[in-house]
């Protein structure tokens, strides 16, 4: 019998891409048996979400100061912003006789494992109940409808993955993207609520099974002939003053009040890839207070680009390819950079943990910094970690040039793009980007002590991935997330000898070049007359 932490431990050694052999995944794909990939309950009384995102005038630069943005009330309305700017559809896209929807929230694969659920009681316009989110029809599917109660109002969101979505193409690997997916999406939730002048927390007092109850994922009689999902996070969603734990709990809901029937996504599954359900049941996080280590002091940051947060959410977009001359100037850098560093400012301030990811970076192009290899600890205590186990002959030369309080540290001067193509299973955008990084996590020891730990850090890692994506939108740039490369290659590039620091997510930034074979379409043109006529990719 294996602890959890040694489930967790061993699962992560077998789903690393080496440069010999991939991790094990499908051998063949049709694509055209993909998953559906909307998840709908069939018999749910549908309440479709007014399109309310469009007037919310709230500037990008406002987002990381939400007391500067005035709350809006809390009711359906707000409620259809905050969904359609997180988790909604942000463009359909067509290539020959292919037609795929893109999300606010980025996706590896664009596979979309993530299933969101309102759990709301004395929401203005909204029944109590338990509601899943279609975003497909930006719509609530009611699952259970709850009878008036005295419990105080309370405002919630879950976030569940239905795991067979991404294992479908990515085989073991694929709970990894799972949980960096999950990151993504709390990410995304954040922004949107801060555009809202709302403020989001992570419910961290809250068991796995209970949660699982409240959203209904263990009701055998509507899961078992499809595929399960498996419950990753709760949060509070303030105006709505929420007690903790969740004030609205409910006592188990007879089965007369659930509604619908979850559809079932792929009929045709080849395959089997019982190593997820082993490390998911090892990695379920308890009821855990969040972490005392208290954030570093870092100062307040200005954020400067004034367009409509929903503008630059709405079409952020991941870069399928890079103009290799492209460069951004260091100021638009360190300004990234700034984003990345862990203070009670949005998106941070929804993070109850101590910061455990650091990034290294492989800069390119950036104007007036030497291309190389460069670190940024994002706490002291990373620092000491990153220094102990990285080559004894590295630099560890601050750059002079940012802002003081930014840790970012040269390695080594030299050009990287070809070492940073290969780490990433040879994807070009590695080398293309102005600056491609990896994210190194505090790791084995964490993991070893606390298997959950595990679904933690990604979802750390997916969150520093959602503040890349936006922020290189508003600074004119674009990003991509990536989930495919070579782990212990990347590591012995640095060093890395043992499982103290281990790496769980890259990612790219450049000068995006357009595909103009692909055509854009409005995401909900049925409903949104603003948007009619198809336009070309930008
Ligand atoms: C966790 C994660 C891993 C990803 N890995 C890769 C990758 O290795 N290569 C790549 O080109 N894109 C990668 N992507 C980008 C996705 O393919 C992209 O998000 C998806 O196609 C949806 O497109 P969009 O981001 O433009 O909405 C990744 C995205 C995420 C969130």
């Amino acid at each position: 019998m294996s602890t959890p932490a040694q489930t967790v431990l061993a699962y992560h050694q077998r789903t690393k891409h080496r440069l010999e052999r991939y991790a094990a995944g499908p051998e063949t794909l049709d694509w055209s048996l993909q998953p559906d990939p909307f998840r709908s309950f069939a018999g749910a009384p549908r309440l479709p979400l007014p399109f309310t995102a469009e007037e919310l005038a709230t500037p990008y630069s406002r987002l990381g100061t939400p007391a500067a943005v005035a709350p809006h009330p809390p009711g359906i309305r707000a409620i259809g912003a905050l969904l359609e700017l997180s988790l909604g559809l942000s463009a359909w896209k067509e290539y020959g006789p292919d037609r795929w929807a893109l999300r606010c929230n980025p996706s590896s694969g664009n596979l979309h494992p993530t299933e969101a659920y309102v759990l709301s009681r004395g929401t203005p316009g909204l029944a109590d109940g338990v509601y899943h989110y279609l975003s497909r029809e930006h719509c609530l599917e009611q699952r259970l409808a709850l009878p008036p109660a005295a419990q105080p109002a309370g405002l919630y969101l879950a976030l569940s993955s239905v795991h067979w979505r991404e294992a479908w193409k990515y085989g073991e690997r694929a709970f990894r993207y799972c949980q960096l997916d999950t990151g993504h999406a709390l990410g995304a939730l954040r922004y949107a609520a801060a555009a809202l002048g709302w403020s989001v927390s992570l419910v961290t007092s809250q068991d796995p099974a209970t949660l699982t109850g409240w959203l209904g994922l263990d009701r055998a009689e509507d899961y078992a002939a499809v595929e399960g999902e498996e419950p990753e996070l709760l949060l509070a969603v303030q105006p709505v003053p929420a007690g903790d734990p969740p004030a609205w709990a409910v006592d188990p809901a007879p089965a007369a009040r659930w509604t619908g029937r979850p559809n079932r996504l792929d009929p045709h599954a080849m395959y089997r890839w019982p190593v997820i359900d082993e490390v998911a049941a090892a990695g379920r996080q308890p009821a855990s207070p969040p972490d005392a280590q208290p954030l570093p002091a870092y100062p307040h940051r200005e954020e400067t680009c004034t367009e409509a947060a929903a503008d630059i959410i709405r079409k952020r977009r991941s870069a399928q390819a890079f103009d290799p001359r492209g460069s951004i100037e260091c100021e638009a850098f360190f300004r990234l950079l700034d984003a990345l560093l862990p203070r009670g400012a949005v998106p941070w301030d929804v993070w109850a943990y101590a910061p455990r990811l650091h990034p290294v970076f492989f800069v390119h192009r950036v104007a007036g910094l030497e291309p190389g290899l460069y670190a940024l600890p994002r706490s002291p205590r990373g620092k000491h970690e990153l220094r102990a186990a990285l080559h004894s002959d590295f630099l560890w030369q601050k750059v002079d040039a940012a802002p003081s309080h930014i840790p970012l540290y040269l390695l080594q001067a030299g050009d990287g793009r070809k070492a940073a193509r290969t780490l990433c299973c040879h994807q070009a955008i590695a080398a293309d980007s102005c600056f491609a990084l990896g994210m190194l996590a505090e790791f084995g020891p964490l993991v070893r002590d606390h298997a959950w730990r595990y679904r933690q850090l990604h979802w750390e890692a997916g969150l520093l991935g959602h503040v890349l994506y936006l922020q290189a939108e508003a600074a004119g740039l674009r990003g991509t997330g990536i989930g495919c490369y070579f782990d212990d290659a990347f590591h012995e590039l640095l060093g890395v000898s043992d499982d103290r620091l281990q790496s769980l997510y890259h990612f790219t930034v450049g000068v995006p070049l357009a595909d103009s074979r692909i055509t854009t379409l409005p995401p909900y043109p049925e409903r949104d007359s603003k948007h009619n006529g198809a336009a070309h990719d930008t």
